[in-house]
């Protein structure tokens, strides 16, 4: 259950339609470099990432932008966030680039527990 019953200690990441996220099925659509908005702690919406090796990133990267809270697209062909409201860059890391975010994308603990993706704080 959303929250986790058992041990409180994350939330399954949710794709849009509110289905946990199956890393397996997930996997075989996103390719390497592949960041796909869901639904992540305390209902933030939240980046899974793929790595080159076509791994599931151990991280999960935050949406909400720093600066006065907007959900920032990923940008494959810039290979960055571009906030749409004010123009704050991130990297493909979540790394703030330019301003006026004044803080890098907050990162979640991605783990996968009995073959579906986790956060944990
Ligand atoms: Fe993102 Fe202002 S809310 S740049």
């Amino acid at each position: 259950p959303p929250g986790g019953s058992g041990g409180g200690s994350g939330t399954f990441a949710k794709d849009a339609l509110g289905n946990d996220v199956v890393a397996a099925e997930w996997l075989k659509i996103h390719g390497p470099g592949d960041r796909t908005l869901t639904q992540g702690l305390k209902g933030d919406p939240t980046y899974l990432v793929v790595e080159a090796d076509r791994s599931l990133a151990t991280y999960g990267i935050n949406a909400v932008c720093t600066h006065l809270g907007c959900v920032v697209p990923w940008n494959s062909a810039e290979n960055k966030f571009i906030c749409p409201c004010h123009g704050s860059q991130y990297n493909y890391q979540g790394k703030v680039v330019r301003g006026p975010a004044p803080l890098s994308l907050a990162l979640a603990h991605a783990d996968i527990d009995e073959g579906k993706v986790l956060f944990v704080p």
